[in-house]
């Protein structure tokens, strides 16, 4: 049987002119459809915190908690690379705690951690390729610091900033990362940064010549609605499907059309009867 997808696979993908594929999940159900659908890479995103969460910062989120979703995902996924984001707390620590939450993340089967630009990013991600853990990097917008960085905008916008961005990501193809996430940053610098690098960029709201594109699934699948990115194309419109299936699970349970006979369960007479005769003697 073939195994999960590899980092030279994504590498000879870029190299070849390939797109790769790449969306977040977070349990079982959805990661074991997404791989069968052929999916390149299943990222466990610290994205979980808003779209499964409902927190508002992926800040808060603990290495137990991305254990816990990483170890679901991967009980679903046969076929494509699994990675898993180094959550803020544990980046916060540096470069020991980042160390011990990868490995707790590859022990739940995960193929390679994913790490945000941040102050010491590169250290860590030195540490972690000494221990010859894969890691994917992150540059542009990148929410785990994006509120003391200038918020929640497109980055890269300006000469300087566009620059900045090139060499960050340079940066972390230098210090060992084989693939680097371009969040939301003009397509045409996203273009020159993916022309530049060897490794691949996989682009978020960074235009179509990144070498490959990663959405969160809950907003292509259409059902995450607090709110909806520029970015996001939406394949699907499953909130509102979801609503019109409870309402009618409300409605034929309320009206008692549900269960019906083909959902339920049934005794011989003999039994029943049995059954009815100890009740009235007892
Ligand atoms: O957490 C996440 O979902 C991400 C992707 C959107 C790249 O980091």
């Amino acid at each position: 049987m073939p195994g999960r997808v590899s980092v030279s696979d994504l590498q000879k993908k870029k190299e070849q002119g390939r797109k790769i594929t790449m969306v977040t999940s977070y349990g079982y159900s959805f990661a074991k459809l997404v791989d069968a659908c052929g999916m390149d890479v299943i990222l466990i995103g610290d994205s979980v915190a808003n779209v499964v969460m409902g927190l508002k910062t992926t800040r808060t989120v603990t290495v137990d908690e991305m254990v816990h979703h990483a170890a679901a995902v991967n009980r679903g996924v046969a076929r494509s690379l699994v990675a898993a984001d180094l959550p803020f707390s544990a980046v916060q620590g540096g470069p020991e705690m980042v160390l011990e939450a990868a490995r707790r993340l590859l022990n739940t089967g995960c193929d390679a951690v994913k790490i945000e630009w941040c102050d010491g990013c590169l250290e860590m991600i030195d540490r972690l390729r000494r221990e010859d853990i894969a890691v994917m990097g992150h540059v542009g917008l990148t929410p785990q610091t994006a509120e003391e960085t200038g918020g929640f905008k497109v980055r890269g916008k300006t000469a300087e900033a566009a620059h900045e961005i090139y060499q960050r990501a340079l940066e972390q193809q230098t210090h060992g990362c084989f693939a680097v996430v371009l969040e939301c940053i003009p397509d045409r610098v996203a273009s020159v940064i993916t022309k530049k690098l060897r490794v691949p960029t996989i682009g978020i709201g960074a235009g179509k010549e990144c070498d490959g594109q990663v959405l969160v699934l809950d907003d292509l699948l259409g059902l995450f609605e607090d709110y909806h990115p520029k970015f996001a194309k939406r394949y699907a419109q499953l909130a509102l499907e979801t609503k019109r299936a409870v309402t009618a699970y409300i409605h034929d349970v309320s009206s008692a059309s549900f269960p019906a006979k083909e959902h339920s369960f049934s005794i011989g007479d003999e039994d029943f009867e049995g059954f009815l005769g100890r009740i009235t003697s007892a």
